[in-house]
């Protein structure tokens, strides 16, 4: 791995990004039905492909002056050299002075990404990890993966994204919450002679995976007595000393290394969970999706290259027409837990407000991400985004094939999705509407990312596609997207405060004068 690289020069300080913000008083202002026009050629020339995922873009408000200054804007920011520094393992996650590459998790024999030492890593632990996957999957019945963030989110949105393909599987089950009651409801059904705890956690050392893995470990031990828990305790982390101590069996312990963020680890042993549930062949197609969008964003053009072209877009959207929430919308209820996944993805890595300088961003860094499946959305928050004065650039995620086998229910929702991509760009004057409570203004721009059938490979693609898309922005914006300061602030307040909550010590000398009466007040009430 190579030295710290100086910062590069960040989007608004390029010609282009000057440029784009003249466009907002012409382009920015048009509206989507006169940016279609009627031409029937703004799909092919707004939707671009590859291997199965479509990205159409024929509903975001841009025009091709716009479009050209966008790939004017991510060779201004040299994207290209910066894509290949991650790859190459430079230090760009500076303020941890770590490489970032999971990419490399996703490489098959051969492409020495991050160098031929990690190469030979990631390959020896990944076969020991789906070997121990096979094995576990025929043994258990039940497995519970224990973790928080990116040690939860990832699997647990995997595995029920694909639930169709985790036939013969154990039951799975996932735990994060510090309050216990997921913990509770797995040990009120599991039977500890055939259950399965992987405790997830790349550190070892987060509050609510401890919390949870002790009371797991205390369930097991108090049933079967201490000497089952090695049977019953699998775990992933970069903490040796901290398995040791919890007594993780050497077998079936997981390394995860650095150079791997939490939100970016599902392609590592995190995901044992997953590969339990679906089995090695899928998980590796699950990697093998992966890769295509490694290969397909390193390579291809900006305008037919998709993780760069939602970024830009998105880079569009919130700096340029003031759209500072994306709304994400799966159709398809598999993806139920994909806007909660991006959540972390995209907030915890571009919720920044210095450059990798240091110095105070002057411009909007990343989007609030929300969303829920999308046919349920239609008939609860649906009415703010047509109707409602605050404005949100949305995703629509399509598959063309049911997930479970109903395509004729599917059909509708197909219909549903195409149908509201419509609402929101075209809406309804006043002439159609015939009163200003029926007028829909339109012009909410959207993207549609389609597919044949959401299946591993496609699933991995998906994900990736995002990925890339967060890190494009985050060269555009000059910042850092593989730390995450400001989730520590909390922790370390929390810490402080457990001994006051609990009444172990004496809380006025622990916590801060205000908190007193209302502290007292909780505990009068426990
Ligand atoms: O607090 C945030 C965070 O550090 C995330 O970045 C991470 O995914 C999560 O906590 C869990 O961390 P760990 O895997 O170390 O338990």
């Amino acid at each position: 791995m190579s030295a710290p690289q100086p910062p590069r020069i960040a989007g608004p300080e390029t010609r282009p990004w000057q440029r784009l913000r003249e466009l907002t008083s012409t382009t920015g202002v048009r509206h989507l039905r006169d940016l279609f026009g009627g031409d029937p050629k703004r799909f092919e020339q707004c939707s671009a492909r590859t291997a199965n995922l479509l990205l159409d873009y024929s509903r975001q408000r841009v025009d091709e002056e716009v479009l050209a200054t966008l790939d004017a804007l991510a060779e201004a920011v040299e994207l290209r050299h910066a894509i290949a520094a991650m790859r190459r393992g430079e230090t760009i996650n500076t303020t941890e002075k770590r490489a970032v590459l999971h990419v490399a998790l996703r490489q098959r024999e051969g492409q020495r990404l991050g160098g031929a030492d990690i190469e030979r890593l990631v390959l020896a632990e990944r076969a020991r990890m789906l070997n121990f996957a096979e094995r576990m999957r025929r043994r258990y019945r039940t497995v519970v993966n224990i973790g928080i963030g990116g040690s939860d989110l990832g699997p647990a949105m995997a595995v029920a994204a694909l639930a169709r393909f985790s036939e013969g599987a154990p039951r799975m089950a996932f735990v994060s919450n510090v309050d216990g009651c997921q913990i509770s409801d797995v040990i009120a059904t599991a039977d500890p002679a055939t259950t399965l705890f992987i405790v997830s956690s790349k550190t070892f050392t987060t509050q609510e995976t401890l919390a949870n893995a002790g009371a797991a470990r205390e369930w097991v031990a108090g049933v079967l007595g201490e000497t089952a828990v090695p049977d019953h305790f699998a775990a992933v982390s970069v903490n040796t000393p901290a398995m040791n101590a919890f007594g993780v069996h050497p077998d079936y312990r997981f390394e995860m290394w650095d150079w791997v963020g939490g939100r970016y680890s599902i392609w590592s042993s995190i995901g044992v969970s997953l590969a339990i549930a679906i089995g090695a062949k899928h998980f590796l197609a699950f990697l093998d999706g992966g890769r295509d969008i490694d290969e397909h964003f390193a390579s291809a053009p900006w305008r037919a290259n998709l993780p760069a072209l939602a970024a830009l877009l998105g880079v569009w959207n919130n700096n340029f027409l003031g759209l500072p929430t994306l709304a994400v919308l799966p159709y398809d209820q598999r993806l139920a837990r994909f806007p909660a996944y991006l959540q972390q993805l995209e907030m915890e890595s571009l919720g920044k407000s210095v450059t990798q300088g240091g110095t105070a961003v002057q411009w909007n860094t990343g989007p609030v991400i929300w969303g829920e499946p999308g046919n349920n959305a239609q008939h609860s928050f649906f009415q703010l985004l047509h109707q409602g004065t605050p404005r949100a650039a949305l995703d629509f995620l399509l598959p063309a094939r049911s997930s479970c086998g109903r395509q004729d229910q599917h059909d509708l929702a197909i219909a549903n999705c195409l149908a509201q991509a419509e609402a929101f760009a075209f809406g309804q004057p006043l002439e159609a509407a015939g009163s200003p409570h029926k007028v829909y203004e339109g012009n909410r721009p959207s993207s549609l990312i389609a597919f044949d059938a959401l299946d591993p490979a496609t699933l991995g693609r998906l994900i990736a596609l995002y990925e890339h898309a967060v890190f494009t922005q985050s060269v555009i914006w000059g910042i850092n997207a593989f730390d995450q300061w400001g989730v520590e602030l909390g922790k370390k307040l929390c810490g402080e405060l457990v001994p006051a909550v609990t009444g172990k010590i004496g809380g006025a000398a622990t916590s801060a004068a205000h908190l007193q009466p209302l502290l007292e007040m909780l505990r009068g009430w426990k």
